[in-house]
């Protein structure tokens, strides 16, 4: 008989022709009421398939008295109660490892566009204003510049070896100093983001990090600094930062993520000096593959009662 499984958020074809082959899935995210689904399939099942945008609450967690593994298909997982999840002895697992490159790369493609000004460039070129108007203004380099990674996880670790590559002073910020990281640690944002020309926020979202990135950090970093945000919305105090950028007391942003997400704030996307992308960070055919495996992969190694390759808690 195949093990019961909750799917609160599918996974990709491949993956989920092997999770069909292995497991009688139970679709709550397709249920209509959810609640009577729970109560009815709930108590069966010892894993959940999900992503960290679906709700995994306590009082969910407590509906599946038998779970044991949550296969998580993304870096982030603020929107699961992790805590109930380690009172019930159940372990979480998620895909940093299969995301941090693409991630990575995205924080650099923004760092270079918002520094290098792409996005206005590449309106000035096709409106001809090359033509009509001369050369595009000089813009700033990377080679050389001070870059502050705010978390130094797996994400913050892959940005940090492309950058040094690229000639980069690194510095960082967490909640605490990694002794295994080379780089220096800066134990205050807001003294890390004045002696930085870039800051990226590459840290877990949720409460423990909501507004981290203040008034006073978005001062510190100034008028020529950008910011980078891989993150989450949350992150940064978005009303802060939409009036820094506006008065020109911050100088560019490369933002992946909002906090209105998918409709970001019309003032923000109205605004000259930012780039933007629309949270697709790791959006990619080959890393969603490779995420969507790493949930199957998970939940086979717990069946198989061999240790979790990603765990979290
Ligand atoms: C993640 O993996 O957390 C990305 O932000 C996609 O949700």
């Amino acid at each position: 008989m195949k093990p019961d499984v909750m799917v609160l958020y599918p996974t990709r074809p491949k993956a989920w022709a092997q999770l069909e082959a292995a497991y009688t899935l139970h679709r709550y995210d397709e249920a209509e009421d959810k609640a009577a689904f729970l109560a009815a399939h709930g108590p069966k099942c010892q894993g959940v398939v999900t992503n960290g945008h679906a709700k995994l609450s306590r009082q969910m967690v407590e509906a599946m008295p038998q779970l044991k593994v949550v296969a998580c298909s993304s870096a982030g997982y603020e929107d699961i109660d992790v805590d109930a999840l380690t009172d019930h002895g159940v372990k979480l697992t998620n895909t940093s490892v299969a995301l941090c490159d693409d991630v990575a790369d995205t924080a650099i493609m923004l760092m270079l566009a918002a520094r290098r000004g792409l996005i206005d460039a590449h309106a000035y070129t096709v409106a001809g204003d090359w033509g009509r108007k001369g050369m595009y203004p000089l813009q700033h380099t990377l080679k050389g510049a001070r870059l502050g990674i705010v978390g130094m996880g797996t994400i913050g670790q892959a940005i940090a070896a492309r950058c040094s590559g690229m000639g980069m002073q690194i510095a960082y910020y967490g909640r605490r100093e990694k002794p295994e990281i080379a780089y220096p640690y800066v134990a205050d944002l807001t003294a890390l983001a004045a002696e930085s020309d870039v800051i990226v926020l590459a840290v877990a979202g949720g409460d423990a990090t909501r507004g981290l990135m203040d008034e006073a950090a978005l001062n510190a970093l100034g008028p020529y600094g950008v910011l980078v945000n891989i993150a989450r919305g949350s992150v940064v105090d978005e009303p802060a930062m939409i009036r820094a950028l506006k008065d020109g007391r911050l100088g560019r942003a490369g933002l992946d993520v909002f906090l209105n997400e998918p409709n970001p704030d019309p003032e923000l996307t109205a605004l000259p000096n930012v780039t933007l992308y629309p949270h697709h960070a790791s959006g990619t055919e080959e890393t969603r593959d490779a995420m969507a495996q790493l949930v199957v992969d998970n939940l086979a190694a717990f069946y198989a009662d061999q240790p979790l390759l990603t765990a979290v808690n």
